[in-house]
């Protein structure tokens, strides 16, 4: 098998980040005897600097011929002056259109190493696993109307029918593999768009029987994720909302320079760690790689249908971080402080030895 990916290491620590994933895809690569071909191109600030747009199309195009795009991450301060459109956010938006990913997964779970190092209390974190599943590109982000003036300022929450359905049944798809139940998350008590989101949601999950369907109020849906994180298992969501509580979500792993992001659409698919792009500590070696390698993993089970590679992926990061590895934004008394790369060297040891036990029978996931 053979796999065109275009990378966009894009600004700061994404480049960092982005080296290390594709050491650990060319590892896997090697193990599962596939092909990977790469394509790097230009996004955001760095985009910019050179052509005077954070996209161009000759890094859509490259994204239109390839079978998964992974992005490191685009941004930062030395352009948050310019005008929206020049933006390296706009970049991410235009492509997150242009590809048509509607459907963004943020996985929420524990690393049993990591359970200290969270804010909130072991108890209530112990057993969390659910995912956001956040509506990529409609609702507010895209609605029209939207500008502002000397005296108003105005933004339009807008969703077809077709955009809810598709999400709705996404959702019920991803609970039926895993916990059965989905929680749909809006704001039907104030918003009209909501109440139309909600109406679908119910209509669609007459297919699902076998699903548990839940609606929540979001501020609601906000407390719960902190209070009792347990009861969720996906989580669906709007776009403004998703990105307000996939957020939150967060920080029940810890830190959000562990958590990875697959944007997926009817064509195409984009792999991202969820952290931004962290100038500060750009080009110093401290950049934690493990969102960006754990994105991997699930570029290689949604767009390649490599379940055991991602669990390979998975399973080492675990065991990296149960040996005491730590980059410096999960660090904690008692462990090694590591590097971007002896992290990733760490990693892809530990998926040497768990593929090498597994070929030879002596280990099965
Ligand atoms: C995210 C980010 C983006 C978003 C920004 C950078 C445009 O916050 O991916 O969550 O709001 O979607
Ligand atoms: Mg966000």
């Amino acid at each position: 098998m053979k796999c065109k990916i275009t990378l966009l290491p894009g600004d700061g620590i994404g480049v960092e980040v982005t080296e290390a994933a594709v050491k650990v895809m060319n590892q896997v690569a090697d193990n599962f005897n596939i092909t990977l071909e790469f394509n790097s191109q230009l996004i955001g600030g760095a985009s910019y600097e050179k052509n005077g747009s954070p996209l161009t199309d000759e890094t859509l195009q490259s994204c239109y011929d390839s079978d998964a795009v992974f992005l490191g991450a685009a941004g930062g301060p030395k352009w948050e002056n310019l005008p929206h459109h020049l933006k390296p956010e706009a970049a991410l938006l235009k492509l997150r259109k242009a590809l048509g990913l509607f459907t963004n997964i943020r996985p929420a779970k524990i690393y049993e190493a990591l359970i200290d190092s969270s804010t909130l209390k072991k108890e209530v974190l112990q057993g969390t696993d659910f995912i956001v599943l956040r509506e990529l590109t409609g609702g507010i982000y895209f609605g029209t109307p939207r500008g502002f003036d000397k005296n108003r300022g105005w933004n339009t929450m807008e969703y077809s029918y077709e955009e809810v359905e598709r999400i709705a049944r996404m959702a019920f798809k991803m609970a039926r593999e895993r916990g059965k139940k989905v929680t749909s998350v809006d704001k039907a008590n104030v918003l009209e768009v909501s109440q139309f989101w909600r109406n679908i949601v119910h209509e669609v999950h007459k297919e699902f029987a076998d699903v548990e369907l839940k609606d929540m109020y979001v501020d609601n849906a906000a407390m719960q994720i902190v209070r009792n994180p347990k009861q969720f298992d996906v989580l669906l969501t709007s776009n403004l909302f998703g990105d307000i509580l996939s957020d939150i979500a967060g920080m029940i792993t810890g830190s959000l320079g562990m958590l990875p992001s697959a944007s997926i659409g009817s064509k195409y698919s984009l792999y991202e760690p969820v952290h931004g792009s962290a100038p500060d500590i750009a080009g110093q070696g401290k950049a934690n790689p493990l969102a960006a390698i754990s994105s991997a993993a699930m570029m290689f089970n949604y767009s390649f249908g490599m379940q055991k590679a991602a669990e390979v992926i998975e399973e080492a990061i675990e065991r990296t971080l149960a040996q005491g590895l730590r980059t410096p934004d999960i660090f904690s008394e008692g462990c090694r402080s590591v590097s971007t790369e002896e992290m990733t060297n760490a990693v892809i040891e530990n998926i040497n030895e768990i593929y090498h036990n597994q070929a030879l029978g002596v280990f099965t996931l």
